[in-house]
């Protein structure tokens, strides 16, 4: 019978782990845990209502904030509104699903003297056509949007934080509806938990490498994407209901979550997880 060797560890040094320093301030000790001082993030659909609360959250934690999405008008509001705060951001207009702009948008910020720290995927789409009615096309963007282009940009990126030897830290925002799915999103849904399982694969393929992906799963936010779905009150009131802490999320409420995954030194253990924010909404049944 072969004898089973234990997986040495890693040499000493080889994983850059979190080591806090003695005698501080709680301010210095936070700021040396989780601030984001000197780094860069990219925040792809920081133009929404999530992603833009996300990239706010980045600025005021002290990175350079990349704002990414088509739209230029909430792209520059989002800038300024960072800036404002005191954060330093710039819009990139890009259309996620295009390899071309994702690519554009790599070499823009390689020529500014950049890595990629941080990169969150924040773009996404949602339809509630049933499920008979969806067309090839609605199919193809749902995915595309939300699913195909986190491979691109996960496949640019990591190529770019290797090449760069960035401890890159990646988060794919997904949804409560990436395990069991909810009613009416039936592709939106499978995009989610094709996202979550890429999540759990690239954790694994790029680990050694100082590269950590992981999930950020919200619960229900109002936002444009979902709009249409929450014009249906009775949608709403099996929503709140079945949220124990009785309410839709506020999407500040997403930012300690969002700084936690994006920080080198409190996720130097954590990768191919899911951090849930959702008012207990998944842990709830009769
Ligand atoms: N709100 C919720 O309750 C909730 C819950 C779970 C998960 N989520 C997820 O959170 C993410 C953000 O959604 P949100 O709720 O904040 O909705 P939102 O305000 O409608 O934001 C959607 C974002 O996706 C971007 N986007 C869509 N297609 C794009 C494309 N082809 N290229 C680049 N950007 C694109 C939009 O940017 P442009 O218009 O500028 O292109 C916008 O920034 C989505 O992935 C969504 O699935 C939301």
């Amino acid at each position: 019978m072969p004898t089973r060797e234990l997986r040495k560890p890693l040499p000493d040094g080889t994983r850059n782990v979190w080591k806090p320093i003695t005698r501080t301030t709680p301010a210095l000790f936070l700021t040396a845990l989780f601030g984001l001082q000197g780094k860069t993030s990219i925040v792809l659909g920081g133009t929404g209502t999530l992603g833009g609360a996300i990239a706010d959250a980045y600025g005021r934690a002290g990175s350079y904030v990349y704002v990414v999405g088509r739209n230029q008008e909430n792209g520059q509001r989002r800038v300024n509104l960072i800036t404002e705060n005191g954060g330093t951001a710039e819009f990139v207009p890009c259309d996620c699903t295009s390899e071309i702009d994702l690519n554009g948008l790599k070499n823009h910020i390689d020529q500014a003297g950049r890595s990629a720290d941080v990169l969150v995927h924040c773009a996404g789409k949602n339809s509630d056509t049933p499920y008979l009615r969806i067309s090839d096309d609605e199919f193809r963007m749902i995915m595309d949007t939300n699913f195909n282009s986190f491979r691109l940009a996960t496949k640019l990126f990591i190529d770019f934080m290797l090449a760069k030897s960035t401890p890159g830290r990646i988060i794919a925002v997904t949804s409560a509806t990436s395990g069991i799915p909810l009613s009416r999103v039936p592709i939106y849904s499978a995009s989610k938990a094709a996202m979550e399982s890429l999540v759990k694969f690239l954790a694994r393929e790029y680990a050694k490498q100082g590269i950590h992906v992981n999930a950020l799963q919200p619960g229900f936010f109002p936002a444009a994407q979902n709009a249409k779905l929450l014009e249906d009150v009775n949608r709403v009131d099996a929503i709140i209901s079945h949220t124990p802490v009785g309410d839709f999320g506020k999407p500040e409420e997403l930012q300690a979550a969002a700084i936690f995954l994006a920080s080198e030194f409190a996720t130097t253990f954590v990768t191919g997880t899911t951090v849930t924010v959702d008012g207990g909404f998944l842990n709830t049944t009769l």
